[in-house]
């Protein structure tokens, strides 16, 4: 370890602990817990060893369980997760055995715990001694084997016969790195050039003709072009949401829920920065990044604080060609990359979302032209806020019908709309549903 640098377990058991026992969010919790890193390994064997976890937080908790007479007081969650931290170094990293036993114990000096170390210290070394019959009796239960609430495993089980597995392993997994490269700046083939002249392996994907997906993650701060708006860093699922609505040069279209402008930027790159746009967003925090995305790619739209549920707040009478709902959601679509969701979400969670999804897509259906479409889509792989959703609200619309969305990818259903599984082409859990309004 290099000298000055934290210590990276501790750093890491802090940031465990916010996120499970002071409900913070993974996101910004890593980012102020690696800033204390100058050391680029450090950083990364932090980070790894956080989110992993958090993505195995179920299945060590089990395996905890198995080895405690009985459990700690909620006072003494830090050891808890101590525990856990030592597990997943020796079940996942390829830390040496002793190494991740010594290390792990000696932090209880620092939680100045002094009755932990022999706690600690005895349960990952009776985990050692029969490490594989133990997890074989954890993993009979699904919820532990593939490590996610009982109420989510059952709901995928239900939802997903013959996938769920397939689901709940890759929510488990490292997401890749995916790049959209604004074309209206540069042709895609250049972009991967400059890449590949400074050593930055990359891969075109079938999905997407913008799409640059990279091997390794790094800063993307330092490639070619970012400061003057030549890319932008997007998932290829949430990519399709402009390829669908195809938005035209002149068009008037409603970005609903805007921030941070993915897809709004995206939107703008694709009718060359020709649409009368506005972005609207409900949290005015949030409006900045939007703003900030703009500015570097060098678009232009008209921004607004509004809540899209009430469009007499902010709406001028002057109908929307084009609208996307890119809904408020559960966001179940993306837990490989934010596996605090796991722990953060609920089964209330959801039946709150889709009433709060429902009313802004009824508002924004009065906004709409006739004629004209609306995309609604989630990052989330319920059905309830997905297909359930649209064929509640197709059932209630007279002049709404579905525009089938002619695309190789996505889940068969018998539902309205289009659903892609995460890890499906290496793609977030993501849903797409698009709507016309009769003339
Ligand atoms: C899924 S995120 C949007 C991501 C964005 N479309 C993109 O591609 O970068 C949903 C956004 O909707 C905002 N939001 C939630 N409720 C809203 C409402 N009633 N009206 C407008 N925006 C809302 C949230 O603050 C959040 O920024």
């Amino acid at each position: 370890m290099s000298d000055n640098q934290p210590n990276s377990r501790y750093v890491a058991l802090k940031m465990c602990l916010n996120v499970i026992e002071h409900g913070r969010s993974l996101s910004q919790t890593l980012a102020e817990g690696l800033a204390q890193f100058s050391d680029r390994r450090e950083r990364a064997f932090t980070q790894n060893l956080v989110l992993g976890t958090l993505r195995w937080q179920e299945r060590l908790a089990a395996i905890r369980a198995h080895l405690l007479k009985k459990p700690l007081k909620a006072k003494d969650e830090d050891v808890n997760q101590l525990i856990l931290i030592g597990l997943y170094q020796i079940l996942y990293m390829d830390t040496p055995e002793h190494a991740a036993v010594s290390e792990t114990v000696t932090l209880t000096q620092k939680l100045k715990k002094p009755w932990a170390k022999a706690l600690v210290n005895g349960v990952l070394r009776n985990f050692l001694r029969d490490a594989e019959t133990i997890q074989a009796e954890v993993d009979l239960k699904p919820a532990y084997k593939f490590s996610h609430p009982q109420w989510f495993t059952k709901a995928m089980r239900k939802a997903y016969p013959d996938d769920w597995q397939a689901i709940l392993t890759a929510n488990n997994e490292p997401a890749p790195l995916s790049l959209r490269v604004n074309t209206h700046f540069q042709p895609l083939e250049t972009f991967k050039a400059a890449l590949e002249a400074e050593g930055v392996a990359c891969q075109t994907h079938p999905y997407s003709p913008a799409a640059l997906v990279l091997e390794q993650a790094l800063d993307i701060t330092q490639l070619p072009t970012y400061d003057d708006g030549g890319f932008s860093v997007q998932d290829i699922a949430a990519q399709q949401a402009a390829y669908i609505l195809n938005p035209q040069p002149n068009e008037r279209v409603l970005d609903a829920c805007a921030a941070p402008g993915g897809k709004t930027t995206h939107l703008l790159e694709l009718a060359n920065n020709q649409l009368d746009l506005l972005a609207l967003e409900k949290e005015p925090e949030r409006i900045e990044r939007l703003s900030e995305n703009l500015h570097r790619l060098q678009l232009d739209a008209e921004v607004d604080v509004g809540d899209a549920s009430q469009p007499d707040d902010w709406w001028n009478g002057t109908r929307f060609d084009k609208i996307l709902l890119d809904a408020p959601c559960s966001a179940t679509g993306i837990i490989r990359r934010h596996p605090d969701i796991k722990w953060h979400r609920t089964m209330e969670d959801i039946e709150a979302l889709v009433e709060t999804q429902s009313d802004i897509l009824r508002a924004l259906w009065q906004t709409l032209k006739p004629g004209g479409r609306l995309l609604y889509s989630t990052c989330s792989v319920m059905p309830q806020e997905n297909g359930l959703q649209m064929e509640a609200f197709l059932a209630e619309t007279a002049d709404a019908k579905e525009i089938p969305i002619e695309r190789e990818w996505g889940f068969k259903q018998d539902l309205p709309g289009k659903q892609i599984l995460p890890g499906s082409e290496g793609m977030d859990g993501f849903y797409y549903c698009l709507l016309e309004k009769s003339e």
